[in-house]
C-alpha cells in the first residue's frame, strides 16, 4: 500500500508523472477517474487552502468526500487518533487525508496499513502536497526548466512544514536553494544561508516567503513583528529593476511577510499556487487511489 507521508515516498519518476498529470488536468479536465472512490478528510488543525483544495480535487475526479470534524468527534471523549483512524477505515475508504499537529502522526497511521494515508500537513515536519504544488508552480513559471534555478526561502524556516518538505523536494529536483532568516528562524542545514534578505536579491530567481508560525512558538520569539518586517518583508522597492517572482504557501501575514502592493502585483504567484494546488492534488489522488493502490 503506498502512502504520502512526505515527499521521499515518491521517486523522481513518480514526481515527474504527477507534475505531468497535473499539467494535463490544467489543460483539460479529465473524466471522473475516481467515480467509485471514497475519501475521508480528517483535519485536526485549521485549514483554508489544503482542505478545500483536496475536496475540490477529489470532487473534480468524481470521488465522494466525507469530512470528520475532530472538534465534534469522539476525540472530545478521549478517543485516540489511532482508534479514530481504525474506526474510519472500518468503513472502507479508499484514502484518508490527515492534518495533525504531531510530526509523526501521518507515519504512525500509514504504518497501520489500513488505507492509503495522505499527509495534508503534520507538525513542523511535512506538507508534501504543498511542496509538490509549489514545485509545479516554479516549473510552470520557468516554462519547464527548473534545474539550477535559484530559490530563496525566507522567514520562519525552522517551524515550517512547507519548508521542511520543500527543501527535500527541491534538492532532489536540482534546484539551488538559499535559506534567509534571522538566527531564531534558521534551521541547521547544509544549504547556503543568510540573515540579510538584501544580500540575496541579486542572486536568486524566485523567493518563497513564509509566515511566522506563531502557533508553534512555545514562547514569543519576536515581540514586534513590525521590526521583523523591516528586514524580511518582501516590498516593492526590493523588486525594482529585478525579475523576481514571489511565492507564499499562505496564509500570508500582509505587510509582515509580503507587502500589499507586491501581493497584488504581477510578481506574485500566490493565487496561482492555490489554483495549481487543485490540479496537483488531483494528480496525487489519481496516483495513490488509482495508479499505485487502485484495483
Ligand atoms: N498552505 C496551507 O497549508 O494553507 P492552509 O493552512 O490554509 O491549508
Amino acid at each position: 500500500m503506498q502512502h504520502l507521508v512526505d515527499v521521499d515516498n515518491f521517486t523522481i519518476e513518480e514526481i515527474d508523472k504527477i507534475l505531468d498529470d497535473a499539467a494535463s488536468f490544467k489543460l483539460k479536465m479529465p473524466p471522473k477517474l475516481l467515480e467509485n472512490k471514497l475519501i475521508i478528510t480528517l483535519f485536526f488543525e485549521a485549514s483554508t487552502r489544503t482542505r478545500s483544495s483536496f475536496e475540490v480535487a477529489a470532487k473534480r475526479l468524481g470521488a465522494s468526500v466525507v469530512h470528520l470534524d475532530p472538534a465534534k468527534s469522539s476525540t472530545k471523549k478521549g478517543e485516540t487518533l489511532n482508534d479514530t483512524f481504525a474506526n474510519l477505515c472500518a468503513m472502507a475508504p479508499d484514502g484518508v487525508i490527515l492534518r495533525h499537529s504531531e510530526n509523526e502522526s501521518a507515519k504512525i497511521l500509514a504504518n497501520m496499513n489500513l488505507a492509503p494515508v495522505i499527509n495534508a500537513g503534520t507538525g513542523n515536519l511535512a506538507h508534501p502536497t504543498q511542496a509538490l504544488l509549489d514545485l509545479f508552480t516554479i516549473k510552470e513559471h520557468f516554462k519547464g526548466k527548473i534545474e539550477g534555478k535559484k530559490i530563496a526561502i525566507v522567514g520562519d524556516i525552522i517551524n515550517s512544514r512547507v519548508a521542511s518538505s520543500s527543501i527535500k523536494l527541491y534538492k532532489k529536483m536540482g534546484l539551488d536553494v538559499t535559506l534567509v532568516a534571522p538566527k531564531e528562524f534558521m534551521p541547521k542545514s547544509d544549504l547556503k544561508q543568510s540573515d540579510k534578505l538584501e544580500d540575496v536579491l541579486d542572486r536568486v530567481d524566485l523567493i518563497i516567503s513564509l509566515r511566522a508560525q506563531l502557533e508553534r512558538h512555545k514562547k514569543p520569539i519576536f515581540e514586534d513583528y513590525g521590526e521583523y518586517a523591516k528586514h524580511y518583508c518582501i516590498t516593492k522597492d526590493m523588486l525594482e529593476g529585478r525579475d523576481l517572482a514571489i511565492m507564499h504557501p499562505g496564509p500570508v501575514m500582509r505587510n509582515i511577510d509580503i507587502s500589499d502592493d507586491v501581493l497584488e502585483s504581477n510578481s506574485s504567484l500566490v493565487l496561482k499556487q492555490v489554483s495549481n494546488g487543485v490540479f496537483v492534488r488531483m494528480a496525487v489522488l489519481k496516483h495513490l487511489l488509482l495508479d499505485s493502490n487502485g484495483n
